[in-house]
């Protein structure tokens, strides 16, 4: 969801990172949407980081209508991420992991946010490892700090690792684990573009295309899964070409009551197995 961030950018968005940009914790700031000693603000902007490819922020404000918190990520006017809808993102997570084989699972997730497709992966059974690649230190750095709905839960969760980096040029590099080279996993799950077709940076789409999809293939143990997360509905062009970087591809629509329409909304999750052997 968020555009494909060039290699170098990101050193350079945080030179821009005025030390100051992290605004502390007030009473009333508590994490978890726990309340605090005084009365919880209707807006607060809880993280502000100007960056050369626009503002990140986190924001948490009072829905009335729904009488609930809602927490958002913003770079500049896009979305990133928001807890109103965490469906399909939780199910990205699920499907990945309850299609792989075996157990003591060493799992991927590209792209962390507000944490719900790890949060998923880590409740799932069988996973020994979940390494989450993220391309933005100060979205680690709410995770580590609990400013999130979930507080420290992934950082706590010693299974758990926050890797700093771009997921594309990882993908199609030296691989997902900096310390080993080339080390493989069962499951590669990733959430960062809204959708195959609709990339907020076009840097990646070559990632999207069959050479990138059968480079990404190589991070994945003999019959390992990759799981992408899609904004849109099933789209056939992408899944034929991910049939033809995979010898099996599929996709699982996500449906689910869109609170302020009230009507059901459908997403997507891409799933593809590696070779068997
Ligand atoms: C839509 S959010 C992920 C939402 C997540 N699935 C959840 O459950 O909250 C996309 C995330 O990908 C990150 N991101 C963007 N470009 C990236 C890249 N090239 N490599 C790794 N992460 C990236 C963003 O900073 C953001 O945290």
């Amino acid at each position: 969801m968020l555009p494909l961030l060039a290699a170098g950018v990101l050193d350079d968005a945080l030179k821009f990172r005025a030390p100051d940009s992290i605004r502390p914790l007030k009473t009333n700031q508590m994490p978890g949407g726990q309340k605090g000693n005084g009365m919880r603000k209707m807006f607060e902007e809880l993280d502000y980081c100007p960056t050369p490819i626009g503002a990140l922020s986190l924001r948490r404000r009072h829905d009335l209508r729904l009488g609930v918190d809602v927490w958002e990520i913003m770079l500049g006017q896009d979305f990133l991420m928001t807890s109103h809808f965490t469906a399909s993102e939780v199910a990205l997570g699920r499907l990945g992991v309850a299609a792989c084989d075996g157990d003591a699972l060493d799992i991927v997730v590209g792209g962390l946010g507000l944490g719900y497709t790890a949060q998923a992966v880590l409740a799932a059974p069988g996973v020994a490892t979940l390494r989450v690649v993220e391309y933005l230190a100060p979205v680690i750095e709410w995770h580590e700090t609990g400013i999130l709905p979930m507080g420290t839960q992934l950082a706590d969760d010693p299974r758990c690792q926050f890797t700093q980096g771009d997921f594309f040029a990882m993908a199609t590099g030296t691989g997902f684990d900096p310390a080993h080279s080339g080390r493989r996993f069962d499951a590669v799950l990733a959430d960062i573009d809204h959708a195959p077709d609709h990339l907020l940076d076009d840097r990646s789409d070559s990632f999207y295309r069959v050479e990138g999809l059968r480079a990404l293939k190589r991070n994945l143990k003999p019959g390992g899964i990759f799981g992408l997360w899609s904004d849109k509905l099933i789209d056939d062009r992408f899944l034929s070409r991910l049939s033809e970087a995979f010898p099996q591809a599929w996709a699982e629509p996500v449906t689910f009551d869109n609170p302020l329409t009230g009507r059901p909304f459908t997403q997507t999750v891409y799933l593809a197995r590696a070779e068997r052997a």
